[in-house]
């Protein structure tokens, strides 16, 4: 057994890591630990820590692959919800679908009993208002938000507000190789924007004869690249580990125009090698990893590009 998920994970990686030692398939036992850090208000990227649209309505983005049978199920930009990976679950196990975004997440969440949520952390409210209020003119001020968003979302891209995520990815008791993922987005992001972590490919991939990937940070970068796919197909093909994440790196360095910043991969292969990778991410990235033998979870240093 093994699991590994960035460092925003602590509140619930223990939990996680106890539910899969006492035999729980790796799906549930992830989104699990994910439903602790999303309710988790110091955590500032995910759930109920996390950062509003434009507008300062909270759209979060959520998904989990099974990676024995390929299910995917996922959803993004919903309203009123914490727990959005817990209802990507449900998408999975209740729907014919793969995706469901917006009022149509929240009309089936409401279906199944899930609670409607008030997700906007007072102190994430105070601070989306004093940027956005910086950003705009008098004029802009007193017609907020009748007035056109696509500038004042062009003009911030706040570095302090990154476009994090929980990622987590397993090999459970049974071999089954799985991935779970969860994120409130791009900060002031224009309402409806999906990031990565609901695109499976691009933000997360998992393949259990071969491998998984799990991508943070700049979801537009991974969604042009389909990064998370990459590393697991090049697994397939034979390559190592470490080729793989060179091949999907070489395909971000590669992208020219649109928006370009720092992607961290999370990555590990049917054989229980793992590796987390910081491409062109600012500071210390770390990330959570246990496996069969250790006592408790390790907090350890991603190696840069
Ligand atoms: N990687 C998270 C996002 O781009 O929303």
């Amino acid at each position: 057994m093994l699991l590994l998920a960035n460092a925003e994970a602590w509140p619930g990686f223990s939990h996680t890591v106890e539910r899969l030692r006492a035999g729980d398939e790796g799906l549930p036992a992830m989104v699990s630990g994910i439903s602790r850090v999303e309710a988790e208000p110091k955590v500032r990227s995910v759930g109920y820590g996390g950062w509003p649209n434009m507008l300062g309505v909270m759209e979060c983005d959520g998904a989990v692959m099974n990676g024995t049978t390929r299910t995917v199920g996922s959803v993004g930009a919903v309203p009123d919800t914490i727990p959005v990976c817990a209802l990507a679950y449900e998408v999975m196990q209740r729907l014919p679908h793969v995706t469901l975004t917006g009022a149509g997440a929240r009309r089936f969440a409401d279906e199944i009993g899930f609670t409607r949520d008030d997700p906007l952390f007072p102190d994430s409210k105070r601070v989306w208002w004093e940027r956005l209020e910086k950003e705009m003119s008098p004029e802009q001020r007193a017609n907020f938000p009748d007035i056109p968003l696509a500038p004042l979302s062009t003009a911030i891209t706040d570095p302090e507000r990154v476009r994090d995520t929980t990622v987590f990815l397993c090999q459970d008791t049974k071999k089954g190789i799985h991935a779970a993922t969860s994120t409130s987005g791009w900060a002031w992001k224009y309402p409806g924007r999906l990031g990565d972590s609901p695109i499976p490919g691009a933000g997360f991939y998992a393949d259990s004869r071969y491998g998984a990937a799990a991508c943070t940070h700049t979801g537009e970068m991974t969604m042009r690249a389909g990064t998370a796919r990459a590393i697991v197909m090049a697994l397939r093909l034979g390559y190592s580990l470490s080729e793989a994440i060179e091949f999907a790196i070489e395909d971000l360095q590669d992208l020219s125009g649109g928006f370009l910043g720092g992607v961290v991969i999370h990555a590990m292969d049917a054989e229980g090698s793992h590796d987390v990778v910081n491409f062109r991410c600012d500071g210390d990235i770390r990330y959570w990893f246990w496996q069969d033998g250790m006592d408790a979870p390790e907090l350890r240093a991603a190696r840069t590009a």
